[in-house]
Order: C-alpha cells, then structure tokens, then sequence
C-alpha cells in the first residue's frame, strides 16, 4: 500500500475567475491573480488500500463526506488511477485548517492538496504545471494554490486544458502584505460557485461585458504586482469583485451573496483608505470580506473590521507557500 500527505493554502483572487470555457474539462473562461495563503489550508492523506466495499473512503473534518463531496473526490481520484493504471480505490482523510462553520472551507486548498497526496500514493511524479493542470479539473481556483505568493491563472487556447494552468509571479516575492478576513455569517454560502457561474453566464445579460473586462484587469493586476503598488493592485481587486458581482447580482433568479455586515465592512474599507491607509477588498461567492492590506496596518485593519456591526470575528492571513508534500509512505 502507498499512501502520502500534502498541504495547500487556499487563495484569494484579485481578478477573479468567474465563468466557464468548457464544463467538463472545468477551462475558466478567463484567466485571473490571486493571493496563496499561509492560513485557511487543508491537509489531505490518500491511501490507495482498497478504500471501504469497493468504493473510496472520504473523510472531511473527522466525519464521513458528504455523498456529493465523496463523488466530486472519486471523479477526480478516477483520473489519477486511470494516469497511473491502478484500479485499488482509496481512504482519504482531509482536514480544513479555518474556524468552524464559518463557510470559509475552500476547494481550492481542498483539490491542490488532493491533488498532490493522490499523485504522490499513485507513485506519479508531475511538474507543477502538470498539477496544476490537474488541480483545475477537480476546482478552478485550485489550480492556483499549487503555487505559493502572488500567482496567474491562464484560461489556455488548447481545447484539451494542457496549457489552463497557473504560475507563480516570482516578482512578488516577499512583498510583505496581509489579507484581512472579516467573517460576517456562521455556515456555508447559499449557493456554489460552479452553479453561480453557470446561471450567471446563462441567464446574466452582464455576463459577456464581465468576461471582456477581465483582460484589463489583469494588464493592471500584474503590472501593479510587478511594481509592488499596493493601491493600484487594491483598486483593480476591488472593481475586479464589483464587476464580478454585479454579473451575478443581474443573473436570473439574482445571486447575491451579501448580507448587510457585508456591505459595511465595504464601506468601512473605503473609511479607512480616506484615512490614509492602502486597504482594498475583495469579495468571493460569500458574505465574507477580505481585504488586502500593508503588513503594518494589519492590525489596525482587523480591529477596525471587528469594530463593525455585523462583523463576528476577524483573521489575518500572509502570504503562504504552495502545496506542498508531507510524507510519502
Ligand atoms: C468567486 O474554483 O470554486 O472564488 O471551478 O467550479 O470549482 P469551480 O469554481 P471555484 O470558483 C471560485 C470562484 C471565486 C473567484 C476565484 O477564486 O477566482
């Protein structure tokens, strides 16, 4: 029997993704930037010992996956035994490292780090970019917390998905900012992305103007990155969520994730970028508010954060290393 252990950090887009070129083989139809975090990760251990009665064992946070959990696992575990011609089905044990019930558990983190454990108890050695390329076919935004810091998603030509892959942008190395996350509801989102995206680009007659603006946004995203300017990136995050957004508040039925603790967390980032400090948010398929910050003001921003009405409770986050191998039994 081969088993192995990985870790990922999930990640937070600057210039999200948010739309499909192609379902089955889950191609974004864009590209987008994100943050990889040293916080709110998973750790995954896939066994290849016969799994339970001739189907794979899925433990999620010490409990039995849910049957729509355990099946997105054994899609994507059946593409890896297929790569390395075994048939054996599997034990795999998760655990997300983010605070209870706050519906902050990612599949970013969740399929990098599956990703890399299932490869690695497959006996099979890929390339980051060739994990990556598999992470995406498990979750889009999982294909970036392969790489650690500041990474790009590119939404590839190849109607095969070998070139949708993301890359670390190395210039941004040790460009010491924070992301501040003010959780603002208890449990899961109302509605998964993947469903998000797909009533959004069906139904959305704002759909089409989002995925056309997201090449600027991006020329600006790397370009700031590249520059270490922190108020050009944290402008471009925050349109790049409001447009991403807005397609889906105009979707039919409407898709919106906020809550009212949402909108004053908002507004009480545009307070204190009045006052002086380079604090920008971003937004993802949630009520929760995260803002990309200068290290040193990352306290005050969390407390100023936790200090609004609806607000429970806040967490800093820095930049964290890719996904990454713990063990290989
Ligand atoms: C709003 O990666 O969860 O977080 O590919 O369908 O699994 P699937 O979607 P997912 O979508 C992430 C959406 C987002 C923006 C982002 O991370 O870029």
């Amino acid at each position: 029997m081969t088993s192995a252990t990985a870790v990922a950090g999930t990640n937070i887009a600057l210039v999200k993704y948010w739309g499909k070129r192609d379902e089955v083989l889950n191609l974004p139809a864009t590209g987008s930037l994100s943050l990889t975090l040293d916080r709110l990760g998973t750790r995954t251990r896939v066994a290849f010992d016969g799994g339970d009665g001739g189907r794979d064992r899925v433990t999620l946070d010490g409990a039995a996956a849910s049957e729509k959990v355990a099946a997105r696992v054994t899609a994507f575990l059946d593409r890896v035994r297929a790569r390395a011609g075994i048939a054996a089905r599997a034990t795999v044990v998760t655990d997300n490292s983010v605070p209870t019930a706050s519906g902050l558990a990612s599949s970013a983190s969740g399929f990098a780090a599956l990703a890399l454990a299932a490869t690695g108890a497959a006996g099979l050695t890929l390339a980051p970019t060739e994990l990556s390329v598999l992470a995406r076919l498990g979750s889009g935004s999982a294909a970036r917390s392969i790489f650690g810091g500041f990474v790009e998603m590119s939404p590839g030509v190849r109607p095969d998905g070998t070139d949708a892959a993301a890359h670390p942008l190395d210039a941004a190395a040790g460009w010491n900012v924070r992301l501040v996350v003010a959780i603002t509801a208890a449990g899961e989102k109302a509605l998964g992305s993947t469903a998000a995206m797909r009533r959004t680009a069906e139904t959305s007659p704002y759909y089409e103007a989002w995925v056309r603006s997201v090449d600027g946004d991006l020329a600006a995203a790397r370009a700031a990155v590249a520059g270490r300017d922190l108020a050009a990136l944290g402008a471009v995050a925050e349109r790049s969520a409001m447009r991403m957004h807005a397609s889906a508040m105009a979707a039919d039925p409407p898709i919106l994730y906020w809550n009212p603790a949402t909108v004053a967390a908002m507004a009480r980032v545009g307070a204190l970028r009045a006052e002086g400090a380079a604090a920008s948010f971003t937004i993802d398929a949630g009520p929760h508010v995260k803002v990309l910050c200068d290290a040193r003001e990352a306290e005050a921003v969390s407390a100023a954060l936790a200090g609004t009405p609806g607000v429970l409770r806040t967490l800093i986050a820095a930049p964290g290393p890719g996904a990454r191998l713990e063990e290989v039994g």
